[in-house]
């Protein structure tokens, strides 16, 4: 039975048997006032002619008698009236008075067994409802008779239907207004709990009844945790880990990845030399120390400007510089080719297509004429670089949404594992794309396409499913299109453990005197951090927004707390990322005017690039740092931050739009746009005790370390390795049977 079904049928019984109920009880009430009314009046009429009646009864005569009980019956609710003696003869009576009733029934009722007393009897009178009423009249010495009266009950009966009707509503009306009200109220209570829970959850809320169930979600995540290790073997993923398992599945073979940003690029410093930059990059965060495990060859756009100085003529280059590991591969590209392929059809089209934040995307053919041409350039370098016809290679990312089918082409045998590092829209968005089947095809060369989480998994499938002719296999959750299978699978991607910027950072003492000083703030100052590339998707214009609200809602922090966003330009060719720079800007400098003084500024704008060393020095110094992504595949930089906090302190507060707020149940999770939202989580954050940020670090570090980027690459790896197995185990069968 549906839910819904379920809780309003009984709420229907209910609510008719109350009403039922009610209309009952009050026709009886009515009827018994009727009643009651009708025997006073009765009383009344006659008590008023006794006197009268009397004298003209014990003189005999009728006359008299008749007349004072035809008085009685000027009530216009008393039809007729008869006067009956002792014997039940009628001594008078009005003309109208009926001789089916008789004086037998009043003179009974009235002298029956005991005392004389008013009697009364509903009864009918030609299909009409009347009431009898008998009041005795008695002298000193001895009963004389009794005055019978027979009332018109039509009036009753409509006062009863009026009455009966306004039951009806009455009580439907107190039903339905208690169903109302008990709703309310039971939503209120309930709304209370989740706000206590929500409160719990934020750091916020000290009722000692919810502790017990946050130490059993707690403990549910270690087991939880527990478990998945004691299936994979009751090992922590490590580098040492990922390369027993490429050597297991791989034989030392070279791991080839295809991403367009490279994870070292060199730029002209002020100076006219040179300098190695590290990308403001997840993708890079997350990729680069799986190739330093797996050593391999990283094809990549050289968009720095200084990246042909030191590359070879092939466009190799060892890295990672100093401690080389594996090879570097740099694609150049021509400033029409950039601006189609990389800032025209990947960034002005699909990266608003897939998130949701409120830009349109813009898809213009000749961009994606450039992409695609720029997806062969990829593909091609991919079979440059590979030593065997079935290599596996890992295409990363939107830019390379045509370069599988591609690589397939030339490579049928090869294993292609092509993750999306954005979120997969739903299919009617993803339907407004014009290039949506070339796109679904290219992905389609995979032999895995993986995504984030599991509902971007889903909508990928729904996607395929509607636009293009092809079969959901959903036991194996893959898509079969032109004879060829692609399985689809969630890979949360994840930070190494240790981490490496991490670990070379200083203790977070160190790190907090440092960031200070650096920013001449005083020793008990509060302090925030947000470390993003400036992207409208990554909400940062409602990340100032809060604490603007924080400060306003709750002046204690004025003066103390300060926001420090470290954002890096990009994309900066593309008009909506320049108006971003600029709003960002004028918000930032509104904060300040309106809750600046003296030295103080609330807002600490660095637009500039941040190379991990000072990142990782500004997550250790902060007391909060808040993620307030509209809309973002995983987000490391929460990751980064956790594994930054190795003292245990700092509070994480994260968007839920996020990836990572499906795993970091820890965080304070916040709806971004809702300011009243994120400034008390914000407030919550700054008045955190330290044992429970401790608690709470503790159980998020657990689980980045267990659930870390060897894993995620370890487990992407061994399930391409094994697919390739699957199919040269399948060519063999069938050039035997042949
Ligand atoms: O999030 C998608 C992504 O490719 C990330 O992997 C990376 O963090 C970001 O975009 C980098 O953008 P860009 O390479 O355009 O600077």
């Amino acid at each position: 039975m549906r839910p819904t079904l379920r809780y309003s049928l009984p709420l229907v019984a209910g609510l008719a048997i109350f009403i039922g109920g009610g209309y009952l009880l009050v026709s009886a009430t009515s009827r018994s006032w009727t009643e009651g009314d009708v025997q006073l009046r009765s009383e009344l009429a006659v008590r008023g002619a006794r006197q009268g009646l009397l004298e003209h009864w014990q003189k005999g005569d009728r006359r008299g008698v008749r007349k004072l009980i035809a008085d009685i019956t000027t009530d216009e609710r008393i039809l007729s009236a008869a006067a009956c003696d002792t014997a039940g003869q009628v001594f008078a009576r009005t003309d109208d008075f009926p001789d089916s009733i008789g004086c037998a029934r009043f003179v009974e009722g009235a002298f029956g067994p005991g005392p004389a007393q008013v009697w009364n009897q509903r009864a009918t009178l030609q299909g009409e409802r009347v009431y009898l009423t008998a009041v005795p009249i008695v002298s000193e010495q001895a009963n004389v008779g009794v005055i019978g009266l027979i009332h018109d009950m039509r009036f009753a009966q409509q006062r009863d239907e009026l009455f009966r009707r306004a039951a009806i509503w009455l009580f439907a009306f107190l039903a339905v207004g208690a169903v109302l009200l008990s709703t309310a109220t039971a939503r209120a209570a309930l709304r209370g709990v989740r706000t206590e829970l929500r409160g719990l959850l934020l750091g916020g809320s000290e009722r000692p009844e919810f502790v017990p169930l946050l130490q059993d979600v707690r403990e549910l995540a270690r087991q939880l945790a527990a478990d998945e290790r004691v299936a994979e073997g009751g090992r922590a993923w490590n580098p040492d880990r990922l390369r027993e398992v490429l050597h297991e599945h791989l034989r030392g073979e070279r791991v080839v990845i295809v991403a367009n940003r490279e994870p070292y690029i060199h730029e002209r410093d002020p100076e006219g030399g040179a300098r190695v930059l590290h990308p403001a990059s997840g993708l890079v965060t997350a990729l680069e120390p799986v190739m330093r495990a797996c050593s391999g060859v990283w094809i990549a756009h050289g968009s720095g400007a200084a990246d042909r100085e030191y590359t070879d003529a092939n466009g190799h280059l060892a890295v990672p510089p100093g401690e080389e590991s594996y090879t570097l591969r740099r694609i150049w590209l021509g400033p029409d080719e950039e601006r189609g392929y990389y800032y025209g059809f990947a960034n002005e089209g699909l990266w608003p297509l897939c998130h949701i934040a409120h830009a349109r995307p813009h898809f213009g053919r000749e961009d994606y004429e450039h992409y695609r041409r720029v997806n062969q350039r990829f593909a091609d370098a991919v079979c440059e670089e590979v030593d065997r016809d079935d290599p596996i290679v890992l295409v990363q990312d939107y830019h390379f949404a045509l370069a599988p089918q591609m690589i397939r082409e030339r490579l049928p045998r090869a294993a292609v594992l092509t993750f999306w590092h954005i979120p997969w829209p739903n299919a009617e968005q993803f339907g407004i794309c014009p290039f949506r089947e070339a796109l679904l095809q290219g992905l389609l060369g995979s032999s895995i396409v993986g995504f984030h989480v599991q509902a971007h998994c889903n909508n990928f499938i729904e996607s395929v499913d509607r636009y293009l002719e092809s079969r959901v296999d959903r036991e194996r959750i893959a898509i079969v299109h032109g004879g060829e299978s692609t399985l689809v699978r969630p890979y949360p991607i994840s930070i190494d453990w240790p981490n490496h910027w991490a670990g070379r950072s200083p203790p977070a003492d160190e790190c907090r005197r440092e960031v200070l000083r650096e920013l001449g703030l005083p020793e008990d100052a509060l302090l925030g951090v947000g470390v993003d590339r400036l992207d409208y998707t990554k909400g940062i214009e409602e990340r100032l927004l809060a604490v603007e609200r924080l400060l306003e809602r709750y002046p204690r922090f004025r003066g103390r707390f300060r926001f420090v966003q470290l954002a890096a330009p990009s994309r900066t060719a593309i008009d909506r990322y320049r108006e971003l720079n600029e709003s960002v800007e004028l918000l930032a400098a509104r904060i300040n005017a309106t809750f600046g003084d003296g030295e103080y500024r609330p807002i600490i704008l660095q637009r500039q690039h941040h190379e991990p060393p000072r990142v990782f020095r500004y997550l250790r110094a902060a007391d909060v740092c808040y993620v307030s992504s509209l809309h973002d595949g995983m987000n490391l930089v929460a990751k980064e931050f956790i594994a930054a906090r190795d003292d245990l302190r700092g509070v994480l507060v994260l968007s839920q739009f996020t990836g990572a707020a499906r795993e970091l149940t820890e965080a304070l999770v916040v709806n971004p746009y809702d300011l009243e939202e994120a400034s008390s989580a914000l407030a919550a954050a700054l008045s955190m005790p330290a044992a429970e940020q401790e608690e709470r670090m503790r159980a998020l570090r657990t689980l980045v370390a267990e659930f870390n980027v060897y894993r995620w690459a370890g487990r992407m790896l061994a399930d391409a390795a094994r697919l390739r197995q699957r199919g040269r185990l399948t060519q063999r069968l069938a050039v035997g049977a042949a």
